[in-house]
């Protein structure tokens, strides 16, 4: 079980928020690679296949809705205050929006496939499986490279500035 964290206004630091966006989107998007195994091992009655399709799928939406809404925070609020402080990492912060463009085009491809009547997307399983576990990896390798640029920018940032632009990142 999992113990919620109290923040106070305080102590809400942008690292942390950081930190546990990121650990929601992995765990988001590793489940779906967990039950799109299960459905690509074929062992289910069709009712049942349809009841985990459609799971999915609903599934698929929130992660996609989260994680895009996750990127616009980060593409339109704090990588520019980041690349604005420090300009020479500006490759690294369009490398990680590269990474966003992908990430994103591949779920929203998915999630079309979910969207088809069960039977063309089942003739499709391999292709759909190995883009469901290719955007896991994906998800888990930027997830890894962001946090590891950002906790070593983000501790040269005042915690007051920190603050301001996590204020600012959840007014969008
Ligand atoms: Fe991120
Ligand atoms: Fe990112």
């Amino acid at each position: 079980m999992s113990s919620e964290e109290t923040t106070s206004p305080s102590t809400s630091d942008l690292i942390d928020a950081v930190h546990h966006e990121h650990e929601h989107l992995r765990r988001l998007f590793k489940d779906l690679a967990g039950s799109f195994q299960s459905l690509a091992r074929g062992e289910m009655k069709r009712e049942e296949r349809q009841e985990m399709v459609t799971g999915a799928a609903e599934d698929l939406e929130v992660a996609l809705e989260d994680m895009l809404e996750h990127f616009n925070q980060e593409e339109e609020v704090f990588f520019v205050v980041l690349e604005e402080r420090f300009p020479e990492m500006k490759d690294e912060i369009h490398g990680l929006i590269k990474g966003h463009e992908t990430m994103s085009q591949r779920a929203r491809w998915l999630h079309e496939q979910l969207t088809r009547p069960i039977d063309e997307m089942e003739r499709n399983v391999d292709v759909v499986l190995d883009v469901v576990q290719s955007l896991a990896r994906l998800v888990e390798e930027h997830t890894r490279d962001e946090t590891a640029f950002l906790d070593s920018v983000l501790n040269k940032v005042p915690s007051e500035e920190r603050r301001q632009w996590l204020e600012k990142m959840r007014e969008i």
